[in-house]
């Protein structure tokens, strides 16, 4: 199977076990937005726990903060947005289809790269031990010329964004012959700029309203509160803000399932700094921003840093994680030392003084900025497209599970009584009842005990426990791995602590 056709798959168990459904789906659904179903709002909410207590509990020196989508419209013209939030856009004059221009360029590089991966994947298995990758890359002749066209067009992709220079992405695209996947002709508009903010009017429409933004990023309201925050906090630099909440970006390119929303979710942590520390604060987030991802358990070579070459208008350094997605290494969240240039626009803009009394250095200043941004819904992806898994057992049947961190799982445990009566739906409420103030527990007595297991497995819930008729008299359950699919008899009192220590969250921050 194909990644893509797996991705397939993915998208539609996604459906199926109510994590995520299109929006508005009755009514054909609405491009690019997403709604969480019954599943996937717990598995969200726990990836936001996991990542509000890392910020705000285990930084003394970071708080959180909740602000408003709806900002004046003066903060989008400080930031930048209203004027350099754009997208190059290109059109297929035969398919009458739009795309994103610089995305076409990616894609095609990352075609490129994806056909040297495979020739040194061969040449791996081909020289078995003793394969040198390193001598390969330098000497196989289709890895040299892959390679050569790889530097070529991305010397002179770095160079037409560096000058944004849309003439020239547009000559790449006909240069490499890149052609629309729907008409299968390189029949292209030229390249234009459009505005990624949404727009709506505040206020009544005949005398007054003016025009304000969907916020595309939650960014500017920790700006904007800057002063409010560090005044009532007392917070002394080095300090940070953290806020979790919905963007809204108008993307053309709107694809990938919840890869790349209208609608999405951001976690963003804005942290002040003395200028002159951004490179080494920078740093510093840089790793602990891995450490965060890597403790989840999904695999260390899943994850890569990709320094930006381009720089975005505020910024003096910048960082993508990426995710081994289904389609390849993506961003997952970016790191940026963003200078001074927000606070010092708010500034200008609103004509109030943003500064800090830095009693140290007995003066005041503008602060620098590192911010991290990553996106909720990209996690969830990152976490369900890990976690899914077709797995053939012992006895020939097959199951679909979804190995997510423990600590994520919509459901923590299934209670389930082996049958319908004799008292065991009894004791299996009791157990319920008892343990559901701690985790969030699934009830479950219809169907045989395979198909319950089957479906516990295919939302991703770590553990089945299983209440039968020698339960009534040992007062014993059979408690049921997930991932291993091992069962073991324990008391119904030690199942608390059982499944505590592989869900409890806290367990996870500890190791941070
Ligand atoms: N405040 C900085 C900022 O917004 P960004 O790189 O544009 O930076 C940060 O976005 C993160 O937000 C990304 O790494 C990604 O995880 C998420 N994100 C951005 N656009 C998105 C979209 N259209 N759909 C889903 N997630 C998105």
């Amino acid at each position: 199977m194909t990644q893509e056709e797996l991705f397939k798959i993915l998208v539609a168990h996604c459906k199926e076990y109510g994590f995520i459904f299109p929006s508005s789906e009755i009514y054909d659904g609405l491009g690019a937005v997403y709604d969480y179903g019954q599943m996937g709002v717990e598995l969200k909410n726990n990836i936001k726990q996991y990542w509000w207590n890392a910020m705000t509990r285990l930084n003394e020196n970071i708080v959180g903060i909740d602000s408003c989508i709806f900002m004046h419209p003066k903060i989008w013209e400080a930031s930048g947005h209203v004027g350099a939030f754009n997208d190059p856009l290109i059109d297929n004059k035969d398919s009458k289809k739009r795309y994103r221009a610089d995305v076409l360029i990616e894609d095609f590089l990352g075609k490129i790269e994806e056909k040297i991966n495979k020739e040194v994947q061969k040449g791996r298995k081909k020289f078995g031990e003793g394969f040198d990758e390193a001598q390969f890359r330098a000497t196989n002749p289709n890895v040299l010329r892959e390679q050569a066209k790889y530097d070529q067009v991305h010397g002179r992709f770095l160079k037409a964004q560096q000058e944004n220079d849309f003439a020239e992405y547009r000559q790449i695209i006909i240069d490499c012959n890149i052609v629309c996947p729907i008409s299968g002709t390189c029949n292209w508009t030229e390249v234009r700029q459009f505005n990624l903010m949404f727009s709506t009017s505040i206020g009544s429409t005949s005398d007054g309203a003016s025009t304000i933004y969907l916020r595309p990023e939650t960014a500017q309201g920790i700006f904007v509160n800057y002063l409010n925050v560090q005044k009532t906090g007392r917070m002394k630099i080095p300090f940070g803000i953290a806020q979790i909440g919905k963007a809204f970006r108008n993307e053309i390119v709107a694809r990938q399932f919840i890869f790349r929303m209208r609608e999405f979710e951001q976690m963003e942590m804005q942290f002040f700094i003395k200028p002159g520390t951004e490179l080494e604060w920078f740093k510093k987030w840089k790793e602990n921003r891995m450490k965060w991802h890597v403790n989840l358990g999904m695999g260390a070579e899943n994850y890569r840093f990709h320094d930006h070459e381009k720089l975005a208008h505020y910024a003096n350094a910048a960082t993508d994680i990426e995710f081994n997605f289904p389609f390849g290494f993506k961003e997952l969240e970016g790191i940026h030392s963003r200078t001074n240039f927000d606070l010092g626009n708010h500034q200008k803009f609103s004509g109030k003084k943003i500064e800090y009394f830095d009693p140290e250095e007995n003066k005041s200043y503008t602060p620098f900025v590192v911010e991290t941004s990553i996106g909720v819904d990209r996690m969830v992806l990152a976490v369900l497209s890990h976690a899914y898994k077709e797995e053939t057992l012992d006895n020939g049947e097959t199951r679909v599970v979804l190995s997510i961190p423990a600590p994520l799982a919509p459901v923590k445990a299934a209670v389930l009584p082996l049958v319908k009566k004799d008292g065991l739906p009894e004791l299996a409420q009791k157990i319920m009842d008892d343990l559901k103030y701690d985790f969030n527990c699934q009830y479950e007595e219809k169907d045989s005990i395979g198909k319950r297991y089957r479906r516990q497995d295919a939302i991703g819930t770590p553990f089945c426990i299983t209440v039968d008729h020698d339960s009534l008299n040992d007062g014993c359950v059979t408690i049921r791995h997930r991932d291993s699919m091992e069962q073991a008899r324990v008391k119904i009192e030690d199942l608390r602590s059982i499944i505590d220590k592989e869900v409890n969250l806290n367990n996870l921050l500890r190791n941070l």
